[in-house]
């Protein structure tokens, strides 16, 4: 394993207790410190289960399997250690809550560390403002709206410095405000902290913007690349039940009018300066 792969999963199998099929199968896949990796795929394709394995919340199924995480071969025996390298923020903003105060809560996980009070009285505000919560370390949780909440859940995270956050879902209840805020955030320490970001989402806009997206279908892998060559597999994703990011449609539609989009554009946001010098130019 080169130093970069924080991740690996070599032929990892997993099955329900009584399930009659297999929830992961044969999964492959290798990911690099530092990067954002989108996991996509149609409800019940098995990405909560990959998030548990990389959590050590559930175990591989099959004896051949391995799961490698920062260096340490995820087993029963290593799975405390490997915990404090991984951080997960789940869906539902209203049940990530242990403290009575957004400080205690983000406490909470330093405690369970046994970092020491006057370290947590230097990292509790230090993450708080990292996420701007600053001002809100005495408020009560449930006065929170879901996006603040959800970035003080990411506090609590980043308080006791993992190596690897994985967002299960963690923007699908916000407005489109609130996610591009803890979207933002994420970024921003994915880079100040070397972070590795695994997000599960069944938002494509935001899955575009990663540098690496992987496609579970009946839990198995049926594509992995970076955005744009996962996107212009359209016939394949949309046997899996997925649609293209809007600007991949936007893309589709523009081409069918004769406008040719060079392939070096892949967002919004290059497509909107590429058409205005096209029409400048006009
Ligand atoms: N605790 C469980 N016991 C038995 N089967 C389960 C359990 N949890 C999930 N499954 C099954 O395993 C498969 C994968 O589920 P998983 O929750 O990983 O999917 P998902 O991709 O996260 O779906 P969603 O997009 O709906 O969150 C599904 O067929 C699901 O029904
Ligand atoms: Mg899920």
């Amino acid at each position: 394993m080169e130093q970069k792969d924080i991740i690996k999963f070599s032929q990892v199998d997993f099955t329900y207790p009584e399930a009659e099929q297999p929830a992961v199968k044969a999964l492959n896949l290798t990911l690099q410190a530092g990067t954002w990796t989108a996991l996509i795929g149609h409800n019940g394709s098995g990405k909560s289960t990959v998030s548990k394995l990389l959590d050590g919340l559930l175990f591989p199924t099959n004896s051949d399997s391995q799961i490698m995480i920062a260096g340490l071969q995820l087993t029963p025996e290593t799975v405390w250690e490997v915990r404090k390298h991984v951080g997960i923020v789940f869906q539902n903003p209203d049940h990530q809550f242990v403290g009575a105060t957004v400080a205690d809560d983000v406490a909470f996980g330093l405690e369970n560390q046994g970092i020491s009070r006057a370290e947590m009285q230097r990292r509790i505000p230090a993450v708080l403002a990292q996420v701007g919560m600053a001002d809100y370390a005495d408020a009560e949780p449930n006065h929170l709206s879901g996006g603040q909440k959800q970035r003080v859940a990411i506090a609590g995270i980043l308080a006791v410095k993992p190596q690897i956050m994985i967002l299960d879902e963690a923007t699908s209840m916000l407005d489109p405000e609130g996610r591009k805020m803890v979207i933002d955030i994420v970024k921003k320490m994915m880079v100040q902290d070397h972070l590795t970001i695994i997000s599960i989402t069944h938002d494509l806009d935001e899955a575009n913007l990663a540098d690496q997206v992987l496609v579970l279908d009946d839990g198995q892998l049926i594509a992995n690349g970076t955005p744009a060559e996962v996107f212009q597999k359209a016939d394949l994703l949309e046997r899996s039940g997925l649609a293209l990011p809007f600007f991949y449609q936007l893309k589709s539609e523009l081409m069918a009018q004769g406008i040719n989009i060079p392939t070096t554009i892949t967002t919004e946001t290059e497509l909107v300066a590429y058409l205005c010098q096209l029409n400048l130019n006009m």
